[in-house]
């Protein structure tokens, strides 16, 4: 497993940290798959805020551990303000959001192919996503699912 962002284990590449801080430029964000909170912290970098789901128990791919507590050192070391966790299953959190509206969508479970397309599924349920990645399935292409990103190649922050 690589490391990133200050040595928190995570198989981000910063290739795909790159097309990450895109999808979530300023905006909204939903993030399904946290475990340590790489990903959490690319995106909380640069979104307006970040609601990351997952019950920290890991799962057959990741392997199961118990990864919250690190997940919080790993938030509060790296100085993110914007992050609202939810703790929990994610078919469970997500009826949470039935009006949210949110401007992007990083889905990063269990990676073979029934779980995503389950995944998928939930995350595009009951409220609106403008763009989705996804970040593998098993044997994929780690970038599979972020050409909807919609042509977006950089981050342009709105002015405050
Ligand atoms: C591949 S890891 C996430 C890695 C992280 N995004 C990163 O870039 O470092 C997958 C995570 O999804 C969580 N997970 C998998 N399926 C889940 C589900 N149905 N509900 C909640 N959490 C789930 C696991 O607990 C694990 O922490």
């Amino acid at each position: 497993m690589a490391e990133f962002a200050g040595a928190i284990p995570t198989a981000l590449t910063s290739a795909e940290a790159a097309q990450l801080r895109i999808l979530a430029c300023d905006g909204l964000v939903l993030e399904l798959g946290a475990q340590y909170g790489a990903s959490t912290i690319v995106l909380a970098q640069a979104a307006h805020w970040v609601h990351s789901v997952d019950w920290h128990q890991g799962d057959s791919m990741a392997g199961h551990m118990n990864s919250l507590e690190a997940y919080f050192t790993n938030l509060r070391r790296a100085g993110v303000a914007n992050v609202v966790s939810h703790i929990g299953r994610f078919d469970e959190v997500l009826s949470l959001f039935e009006s949210y509206r949110f401007d992007g969508c990083f889905l990063d479970g269990e990676h073979d192919r029934a779980s995503v397309e389950r995944d998928t599924s939930e995350a595009t349920g009951s409220y609106q996503i403008h763009d989705i990645a996804c970040a593998s399935l098993a044997g994929g292409s780690k970038s599979e699912g972020s050409g909807a990103l919609g042509g977006r190649d950089q981050c342009r922050r709105r002015s405050s």
